[in-house]
């Protein structure tokens, strides 16, 4: 190879790794992908779905299952108090029937977003009733449709000093720790045959924060078996930044508490967030999907996960921009297809490890 400077030698140099990195990935994948079916899919937008016919073929020759990126959210559902406004999940959930692709809900208590007359919500008694009857109606609307609830997404605050901290919100501050079983139990009261997920971020890495973050989904998760509260699954998010180490021994050591309180495991919202990887798309999908790979054979060692979804399909419609843009400008690479719909190695390592390939 020509030596150009230096720099630009480390970074070829680091790119090379990183496609040898990847084949070493998609050997492992195509090593570990024996007959096995891992369910795979993705979440979707329902405006995009609408009114894109490519977007629609991509999600329904890729995907097994879907799940909706918002649409089952509180600030869509729930517009005020009187309202439920089920319209753009039900679009969605007809063309996931109309396309033989299960259904995942997301999410039933979460902190993002809540509507401003629900976060005015102070009374114990009045914060009970709108949380229980909000999941009851929902629920019951997919039972027998939607298998699996992220029932409670990302209870933890951002940084916890203890693995008892809650992120507050509306629930929290009327309920307190209680709604986590709260929601639980309204859930299986609702559809005693849906799985029933904790969802939670940043518990893959290297670091005392992360490993905080992991104590506390642990401590809860713990807490509603203990205490005979319908809970089946933990989802790992997995939105993974390329610049951190996965924690392959906490998460592992992680992974075998969650399985020893006979939990399964979802990765739910994949994708790979490549702030600080080069500008080259070659190098950098590269490393992307290498980086995919690391994550998905560092669970699969304790356990197969039950599904694996990413948090979109195509870079076309990805979240990442929102809050994680790139020093050069250049649009972000984070999933398994690329802008114009053209499958990228992060979609190659998803076929193999979960036998989806289409
Ligand atoms: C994000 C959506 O992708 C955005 O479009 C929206 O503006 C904010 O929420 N973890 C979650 C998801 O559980 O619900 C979030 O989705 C991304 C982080």
């Amino acid at each position: 190879m020509k030596q150009g400077p230096p720099h630009r030698r480390s970074v070829l140099k680091g790119a090379l790794g990183s496609i040898l990195g990847l084949e070493g990935a998609l050997a492992h994948s195509a090593a570990v992908a024996s007959p096995r079916k891992i369910p795979f899919g993705a979440a979707v937008r329902g405006d995009a779905l609408a009114a894109d016919a490519s977007y629609r073929a991509a999600l329904a020759e890729r995907c097994r299952l879907l799940v909706p990126e918002g649409s089952l959210k509180w600030p869509v559902l729930r517009p005020n108090r009187e309202t439920f406004d089920f319209g753009d999940a039900d679009t969605i959930a007809a063309f996931a029937r109309s396309n033989g692709l299960g259904l995942r809900g997301h999410t039933l208590a979460w902190y993002g977003g809540m509507p401003a007359w629900a976060e005015a919500i102070t009374s114990p008694v009045e914060a009970e009733w709108v949380l229980t009857s909000h999941i009851e109606a929902v629920v019951s609307r997919y039972r027998g449709f939607i298998g699996s609830w992220d029932v409670v997404n990302e209870p933890m605050p951002e940084n916890p000093v203890s693995p008892r901290d809650l992120r507050s919100f509306v629930w929290t501050k009327t309920l307190g720790a209680e709604y986590i079983p709260i929601a639980f139990k309204a859930a299986h009261a609702a559809d005693p045959a849906a799985q029933l997920v904790l969802n939670e971020y940043d518990i893959e890495f290297v670091g005392p924060r992360f490993a905080m973050r992991r104590a506390g989904i642990l401590a809860i998760a713990r807490s509603l078996v203990d205490r005979g509260i319908p809970i089946h699954a933990i989802g790992l998010q997995a939105h993974l930044f390329a610049d951190r180490e996965i924690d392959r021994d906490g998460l592992q050591a992680f992974l075998r508490e969650i399985k020893a309180l006979k939990l399964d495991v979802l990765v739910t919202e994949l994708d790979v967030i490549d702030v600080g990887l080069p500008t080259d798309a070659a190098t950098r999908d590269a490393m992307i999907a290498r980086k995919a790979a690391d994550f998905l054979h560092a669970v699969d060692e304790v356990t197969p996960p039950s599904a694996v979804l990413t948090w979109g399909i195509t870079d076309r419609y990805t979240w990442v921009p929102m809050y994680f843009t790139r020093p050069d400008g250049t649009a972000n690479r984070p999933l398994p297809l690329d802008s114009d719909l053209r499958p990228k190695p992060l979609m190659t390592v998803i076929e193999r490890f979960t036998g989806s390939a289409s």
